[in-house]
């Protein structure tokens, strides 16, 4: 512990009353190494020293308004009223002895604490996210005053050391890559494509149709702005289409998916050769893919289909793989490419998930009205969520106006058992008690249909700069019609620091009616739903 320089500990969902919730040695905070208890490791360090935490009377999810007392220490530099991110339902109701309260917001008395003497700092909102601005400040604060660390670590410039190493594990072969248009394939290829040259790398993309609107465009012509000379398409959209035909459960979707990945796959390496002694695999595997606990929600589906090629198992038991990105994390990964001149478009993107638009265009099997209760209507359609640690899947509650406040949704969900989602009706063709769900599959029609009403959300939300201050903002088709349109669409735009909790994000009310009005132009269209489900108890995709 004394090499130890500072120590942070980190948020995370728990609760310090909980018995089963993690803890530190106390003798970790009277060491003399600087501490910095970031959410609830503000609340550990409070409960630690005899301070007291309480449930909060609500919670506070997503931006919350600082207003800062003691701009000193870790708020140097840092005065008035600040942007601020938070996530946290329980609360710092008094601070330990020593210790002074630095900042608060309206619904969180003590927002920073710090006992200068004792070198312990503590913060209730979450610095290391963009959503709030300061953060930075705070951490180079911590670390460069308070801890004195040195900074001597700079992404971008490891450029040169990276293609060192990749020109040193290539030799004179050369490297393929399968791209998804993604953050860390696109630099992992490009990295490589610098450091071996346009003819010694090459990248294929599959087209399995399930991608939003333009997207094939969009990166064919990122690869050709990179200097790729050798950049293929595979075109499997009609393999994947029939394939998922007749499907409508969304594990048998992914399923369907991982699957035809893995044959389409296969036939491209078996069919270019890539298997011969004159090729490695190159893949944009980053720091946080290779640590056990995981810095994403779900092991990506394509990625963890990719390792079960049989070709792809044969090249990494036999060493032949560069994975350029393995020891980076995401912020730095975008830092190497702003470096290596990737566009901001590419490299600021929202993560999307593998299977694409296949799990947001909800299916059906059946025919139904929507149940009238005393709360609203539900749908009868499900969708996935998560409670405990348990995957639900369950019908939606559809409501005709936003809840008065965000306590309203979760009640809802504890009300209603066969419920684990709730979205309130934007606009309507015709009364919700009229609108029914009709069987739906997977076709082209369907999907094109998802693919322009994503498209038009994204460029809104673009336009307006709300994408920016979001994490993700699926667009989603359910099969609930009215009258000669058979669908509609919900909008779910959420906060998320890892995708493994997340905040639903209301939009500024003119953006929304904005969207609606463009959404409901749109041939087919008899609804547009806003999702108004934290992750818990729903899942930020809706299957
Ligand atoms: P959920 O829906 O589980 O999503 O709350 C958490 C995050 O993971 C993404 N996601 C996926 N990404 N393959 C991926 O590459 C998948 O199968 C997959 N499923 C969900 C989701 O978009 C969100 O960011």
């Amino acid at each position: 512990m004394r090499h130890r320089k500072g120590v942070i500990i980190s948020g995370g969902p728990a609760s310090v009353y909980d018995p089963a919730s993690p803890t530190i040695d106390p003798a970790l905070l009277a060491s003399g190494v600087p501490v910095l208890g970031i959410c609830y490791g503000q609340q550990l360090m409070a409960h630690a020293l005899g301070g007291h935490v309480r449930k909060g009377d609500r919670g506070e999810y997503g931006l919350a308004q600082l207003d800062i007392t003691h701009s000193d220490t870790i708020l140097k530099g840092i005065e008035g009223r600040q942007q601020v991110w938070m996530s946290h339902r329980d609360v710092v109701a008094s601070v330990p002895e020593d210790f002074e309260v630095l900042a608060s917001t309206e619904t969180c008395a003590i927002a920073a604490m710090s006992s200068p003497a004792r070198r312990l700092f503590a913060v209730q909102f979450h610095p290391e996210v963009a959503h709030t601005p300061c953060g930075l400040t705070i951490l180079k604060n911590f670390l460069f005053d308070v801890c004195a660390c040195v900074r001597d670590w700079d992404p971008a410039g490891q450029i040169e050391s990276l293609e060192k190493q990749i020109r040193a594990a290539a030799g004179d072969r050369s490297v393929f890559f399968f791209v998804s248009g993604g953050v860390d394939s696109t630099v992992a290829y490009t990295l490589c494509l610098k450091a071996l040259g346009p003819d010694r790398v090459h990248g294929t993309y599959v087209d399995t149709g399930l991608m939003r609107e333009g997207e094939t465009e969009f990166v064919r012509e990122n690869f050709v702005k990179l200097g790729a000379r050798s950049f293929e398409v595979a075109d499997a959209r009609a393999e994947f289409l029939t394939a998922l035909a007749t499907a409508t459960d969304p594990e048998q979707k992914r399923h369907i998916i991982g699957e035809k990945f893995v044959d389409v796959q296969q036939h491209i390496l078996a069919g270019d050769h890539f298997l011969d002694t004159n090729w490695i695999l190159g893949q944009g595997t980053i720091y946080p893919d290779t640590i056990e606990s995981g810095g994403t929600a779900k092991a990506e589906l394509i990625k963890t289909h990719h390792n079960r090629v049989a070709g792809i198992q044969r090249l990494i038991a036999e060493g032949r793989i560069i994975e350029p990105l393995s020891s980076f994390y995401k912020d730095e990964v975008r830092a190497i490419g702003r470096q290596l001149g990737i566009d901001a478009d590419l490299l600021d993107r929202h993560p999307f998930p593998g299977p694409g638009l296949a799990i947001r265009c909800l299916c059906s099997d059946s025919t139904g009205a929507l149940e009238s209760t005393e709360d609203g209507f539900i749908i009868p359609i499900r969708s996935v969520g998560v409670q405990g640690d348990s995957r639900t899947y369950r019908s939606v509650l559809a409501i005709e106006n936003f809840p008065i406040n965000e306590e309203d949704v979760p009640r809802l969900i504890n009300k209603l058992d066969q419920v684990n989602r709730v979205v309130v009706a934007v606009w309507t063709s015709a009364p919700l008690a009229t609108m029914r769900v009709e069987p739906a599959n997977l076709t082209e029609g369907r999907l094109n249909l998802l693919r322009r009403a994503d498209a038009v959300v994204r460029k809104l939300t673009h336009e307006s700069g709300f994408d920016a201050i979001i994490w993700q903002n699926p667009v989603i088709l359910i099969p609930l019609g009215a009258l000669t349109d058979h669908n509609s669409v919900v909008l779910r735009p959420i906060d998320s620091v890892d995708g493994m909790t997340a905040s639903a994000v209301r939009m500024p009310a003119k953006l929304l009616a904005t969207i609606a009005e463009e959404l409901r132009a749109i041939k087919g269209i008899a609804g547009v739903f806003y999702d108004l489900t934290n992750k818990p108890p729903g899942t930020i995709e809706w299957e």
